[in-house]
């Protein structure tokens, strides 16, 4: 008897005392991201082993660590009275979905649990939208790529308002949802679709814009027209009506202005015939009666035109040459010369 309850006094003992620990029991990490655990013993011990989903994957031992796997790695943490590793998976992928067993020599392996989720994508489709106040759009959320299926959600103006359940599609090992939001256009509003995994803290999220106008005649604004004073109402009719008049003014004074130019140039141009018939007839009834003056005037004319151009030409091509002969032609000339010199050359 006395046997007995020593045994059990020192089962119990050992059981508390030496008692393998693994933490975490339950991790879930997005794939891509780091998981740890930390596996330890009340006692000085001097051997531990890891296995992912039934293979060992690290060695630990009294001098020596055996890693399989880049992607693995573990920290001594062993401190007096306490023997403890930590083991780090990075880079994690979906199949490494499953147990981590950690086992110190001589003690009970201890089991955890890994899940691996995948965060996707999430767009609101249909983008920033405008609407006429009292009208209803539709907004289409599209998560893309998530495991599990995400929880899709909507909020207004930063408030939840609707969430999608279960309609998501896999597609590989991954899985696609669709969610769809209808608003009615009351006011301009952030509309923001959520996507979220357990694994991520916070969701996802994409935003776009609800821009609402008010035009005068839509029922909605009507209705609110009837709410404000008057006064203000009457002020626009009136407004309108007077820019209304104006313009119609306007434009009669326009048309008659433009009438009484065309009939002008028409009286005109009738007028000028007629003079210039007459002019013809006088002329010719002068050049009978005095003989010919006209020819010389023209002759005079023509000649002093023509004297001037071949002057002005001469001098100016003869300086040009001239300087041509010197070194820097443009200190004594300015632009428009050179450029003439230039072009005749
Ligand atoms: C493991 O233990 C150390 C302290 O000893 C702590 O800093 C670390 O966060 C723990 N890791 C996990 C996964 O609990
Ligand atoms: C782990 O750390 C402890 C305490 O610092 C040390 O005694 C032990 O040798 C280390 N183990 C290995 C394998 O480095
Ligand atoms: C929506 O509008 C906001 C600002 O008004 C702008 O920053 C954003 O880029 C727009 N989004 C799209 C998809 O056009």
């Amino acid at each position: 008897m006395d046997v007995f309850i020593l045994s059990l006094f020192l089962l119990t003992i050992r059981g508390v005392s030496a008692q393998t620990v693994i933490e975490p029991q339950n991790t879930v990490v997005l794939k891509g991201s780091q998981a740890r655990f930390n596996c330890s013993i009340n006692q000085a011990q001097t051997g531990m082993i890891w296995l992912l989903n039934g293979r060992l994957v690290v060695t630990i031992q009294q001098t020596e660590v055996k890693i399989s796997n880049s992607r693995f790695a573990v920290t001594n943490l062993t401190s007096p009275g306490s023997y403890k590793w930590e083991f780090i998976i990075n880079n994690v992928v979906r199949g490494d979905t499953g147990q981590v067993t950690c086992q110190i020599l001589d003690e009970v392996a201890q089991i955890s649990t890994l899940s691996v989720q995948e965060r996707g994508s999430v767009v609101i489709i249909d983008g920033n939208q405008t609407a006429t106040e009292g009208v209803q759009k539709t907004f289409q959320c599209q998560a893309v790529g998530w495991y599990p299926e995400p929880t899709v959600s909507w909020s207004v103006n930063g408030v939840g308002v609707n969430t999608c359940n279960n309609n998501s599609v896999a597609q590989g090992n991954v899985f696609n949802t669709n969610c769809t939001l209808t608003v009615t256009a009351a006011k301009s509003s952030s509309v923001q679709c959520l996507a979220k995994v357990p694994a991520m803290s916070t969701p996802d999220s994409n935003t776009v814009f609800l821009t609402v106008e008010t035009y005068p005649y839509s029922t909605a604004a009507y209705k609110r027209t009837t709410e404000v004073p008057k006064a203000s109402t009457r002020d626009q009719t009136i407004l309108i009506a007077v820019t209304v008049a104006f313009s119609a003014a306007a434009l009669l004074f326009l048309l008659i202005v433009l009438i009484i130019i065309c009939c002008r140039r028409k009286r005109e141009k009738s007028s000028y015939e007629e003079e210039v018939r007459r002019a013809q007839l006088q002329a010719q009834h002068r050049s009978r009666a005095r003989g010919d003056g006209h020819g010389h005037d023209n002759r005079g004319y023509a000649r002093d035109g023509h004297y001037g151009d071949n002057y002005n030409g001469g001098v100016w091509h003869t300086n040009q040459s001239n300087k041509h002969q010197r070194a820097y032609p443009m200190d004594d000339y300015n632009g428009p010369r050179n450029h003439r010199h230039l072009t005749m050359v």
